[in-house]
């Protein structure tokens, strides 16, 4: 259903990278701030460094209020400047995630209802949720510090450089260990331990979920300790893997704080080395072992970015797999408007990806004018052949037309419009009654909704609740029925009035006095009507004009 690829760490970050093209701008601008006040930060303290040669001896003409200036000058601009830098970051995360989330749903609506239908809707909700909120990290964490820590110690083995370029050699060496190589050999040390944290945090919230849910069960089958002890046990073991994070978290500051000291010390001893061989002066030392010291903020933060690079990148790569998915079915867009007649299913063959066929060689007229019955046990395909019908999958073989057009050819978005089509569950949206009716027909009077209530058989029901119509279903809560539900779905189809009405179990939990009347009711809608009722029920089938077994 889903073809999964798999990109480099690199591919992933083009691809993320790729999204940004419209926010180019301010983003250039968050690096340019960044730059400009990491190295604010930085000549604080060799401008200070410089204040003290005079007072040492080391050299003249140094002019003391100009150096007072430019600190004060360099501390608050550090500061604004660094507000800005994070506030340009998180607008355009912000705005990139808004435009995420957007892409994602405009793909979700192409792939659906395919790709809802199937096992992935688990990991659907969890690309939606968790997956597009981790880019965050990405673009307001990730993308410019790095940028930021290049061009800043570019500038720092340039500086260093100028004074003796062994100094530079120095710096270029110990900017790479602390901001490629520690991060890389740590991103790899601690990916497993992170995607265990994860798992270890998935797991648990789905126990506690579980057992909410399932608070009912609990009580009744007396499991309320083995429950318990399960809880326990994850929660045991995210806190061990959390200490373990810690615990990795430590020894890599340690690393790397231990690495930025002995720059320090490395820089002195050359520094030594080279006064005697009088290729230095002594400030030039002191102003180079200042200088390395005071430099190592943006790369060292590169450090602690690589324990959620490989998450974000995991997430960064869900993503970018589901929006460059191809549906299973493309609409139609420009076929045939009308859409009327019979429907002929003419040896069709069908099999969901990768399993045995569910319809093999099914061939039948669903003529007008009528309701058939579709009888069949559990599991035999007789919603899958109304999915068929809805083209939400297209058939292996054979053909399916609706009079003398093949569905094929039909305006997709023209086919669904004329079809009413009742699932095995309806949902039902946190809103009034007449709401949740009306979104078969957005249009509808309330004269309308009330008809097509009382037909469906639950203008009653309704007209009990506080509110009546009005009722909002959130304050009802988990107070409405199987049953009602499904009149309301039912009520759906029939305001929503179309030719074509497809019914899969409707009356699966309703009384059989409320199945009478429903069923009553569409016996007097059937002129002009070609109604498809599924159902394992016989009595059900009473009123069909045709049955068909499968
Ligand atoms: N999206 C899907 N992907 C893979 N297999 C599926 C999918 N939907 C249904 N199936 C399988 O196809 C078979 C037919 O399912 P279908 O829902 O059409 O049966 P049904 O006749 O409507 O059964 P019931 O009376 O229980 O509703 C079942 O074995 C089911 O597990
Ligand atoms: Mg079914």
């Amino acid at each position: 259903m889903s073809q999964k690829r798999t990109r480099s760490g690199f591919g992933v970050m083009m691809g993320l990278i790729g999204m940004i093209r419209p926010m180019l701008g301010i983003m250039c601008l968050a690096i340019l701030m960044g730059c400009v006040g990491n190295l604010m930060a930085s000549f604080i303290t060799i401008l200070g460094g410089y204040g003290f040669l005079p007072v040492l001896g080391l050299i003249d003409g140094v002019n003391l209020t100009v150096i007072f200036v430019l600190l004060i000058l360099f501390a608050l601009l550090r500061g604004i400047l660094r507000y800005a830098e994070q506030a340009s970051n998180h607008y355009i995360a912000f705005k990139l995630l808004a435009r995420i989330r957007h892409k994602v749903f405009a793909a979700l609506r192409k792939l659906a209802p395919a790709k809802l239908d199937g096992s992935e809707k688990g990991n659907l909700i969890s690309i939606i949720t968790s997956d597009i909120e981790l880019l965050e990290v990405f673009y307001a964490h990730t993308i410019s510090p790095i940028v930021i820590a290049v061009i800043t110690s570019l500038f720092m083995v340039i500086f260093l450089g100028r004074i003796h370029p062994i100094f530079g050699a120095v710096g270029l060496i110990y900017y790479l260990i602390v901001g490629a190589l520690i991060p890389i050999m740590n991103g790899k040390r601690g990916s497993s331990t992170g995607q265990e944290y994860r798992n270890s945090f998935g797991e648990l919230n789905t126990c506690v979920l579980d057992n909410l849910y399932g608070l009912e069960e609990i009580l009744q089958f007396g499991q309320q300790e083995t429950r318990q002890k399960e809880q326990n046990k994850r929660t045991e073991k995210l806190h061990e893997t959390s200490q373990t994070l810690k615990d990795h978290e430590t020894i890599q500051k340690i690393v790397t704080d231990g690495v930025i000291l002995s720059a320090g010390v490395v820089m002195a001893i050359l520094g030594a080395v080279l006064l005697e061989d009088q290729a230095v002066k002594s400030w030039e030392v002191i102003i180079a072992v200042i200088t390395i010291m005071s430099s190592f903020g943006p790369t060292a933060a590169l450090s602690t970015l690589s324990n959620n690079l490989h998450h974000t990148l995991a997430a960064g790569n869900r993503v970018l797999d589901l929006l460059e998915e191809e549906p299973v079915v493309e609409d139609v867009a420009a076929g045939a408007e009308e859409c009327q007649g019979d429907i002929v299913c003419d040896h069709v063959t069908f099999a969901y990806e990768n399993e045995e066929k569910i319809l093999d060689n099914f061939s039948g007229t669903f003529s007008e004018n009528k309701i058939h019955g579709i009888l069949g046990k559990s599991g035999c395909g007789k919603s899958t052949l109304l999915k068929l019908l809805m083209r939400f999958y297209e058939t292996d073989q054979g053909t399916i037309s609706y009079g003398k057009e093949e569905i094929n050819r039909i305006n997709t978005k023209e086919l669904r419009n004329n079809i009413s089509y009742v699932t095995q569950e309806t949902f039902l949206f946190q809103d009034t009654i007449a709401n949740n009716i009306k979104i078969a027909r957005e249009d509808a009077s309330m004269e309308e909704v009330i008809e097509a209530a009382k037909k469906a058989s639950i203008h009653d029901f309704i007209m009990s609740t506080p509110e009546g119509y009005d009722t909002k279903l959130a304050e009802l809560g988990d107070s409405v029925s199987g049953g009602e539900k499904q009149r309301i779905g039912i009520a759906r189809a029939f305001l929503h009035n179309s030719k074509y009405i497809f019914l899969d179990e409707p009356t699966s939990n309703i009384d059989s006095l409320n199945e009478g009347m429903i069923l009553r009711s569409l016996d007097q809608e059937k002129k002009d009507k070609t109604i498809i009722l599924v159902s394992h029920r016989k009595s059900t089938m009473g009123i069909a004009d045709e049955v068909k077994c499968m």
